[in-house]
């Protein structure tokens, strides 16, 4: 009898106390991440959700002119209902060929003013600070840092779309 283990062993009843301990941490650790994480990846995802890009109609492909460059309008890829007019945005299209296009970004790439394409000097100028493009894009003068951004244009069942995205930053390469 002396090999059996008694009932009321302290050294027992620490080792179960321990093992609940733990056992009760590690499911409460377990619940506490299924309840944290749907939340936290919720208000992550827009940080890493990649902007979503849209084609956009913009005309028939016979109202623009070889050789012409003219305004356009179209609505961001944002598109909220509450947004109003602030999901509009702007481009400077240009008739390059028959069946080839350029869109180059309304917005100036020192702080985003809108640049106007001045046809008789064949370059955009910008209002705000003097900044100045050539009619590629390329900056002229002033204080741009960088050419105008572009956008990709498609001509497509007889319409000329323009693909915009989310985030129509001043300082980035793609629109
Ligand atoms: S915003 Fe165009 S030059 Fe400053």
């Amino acid at each position: 009898m002396s090999d059996c283990v008694e009932p009321n062993n302290p050294s027992s009843d620490e080792d179960r106390r321990g093992f609940l301990t733990k056992l009760c941490l590690g499911l409460s650790a377990l619940i506490g991440t299924m309840i944290t994480l749907p939340g936290v990846g919720f208000v992550l995802a827009p940080v890493f959700a990649r902007p979503k890009q849209v084609w956009r109609k913009l005309g028939k492909l016979d109202e623009y002119e070889v050789g012409k460059t003219v305004s356009v309008e179209f609505k961001d890829s944002i598109d909220q209902p509450w947004a109003g007019v602030t999901a509009m945005s702007g481009a400077w299209l240009r008739r390059v060929s028959e069946k080839e296009f350029i869109a180059f970004s309304i917005n100036c790439r020192h702080l985003g003013c809108p640049v106007n394409w001045v046809e008789d000097a064949s370059l955009f100028m910008c209002p705000c600070h003097g900044g100045v493009y050539y009619e590629d894009g390329e900056v002229a003068a002033g204080p741009p840092p960088e050419p105008l951004a572009r956008y990709t244009v498609r001509v497509k069942d007889g319409f000329v779309e323009i693909e915009t995205s989310s985030v129509p930053l001043t300082t980035n390469d793609q629109v």
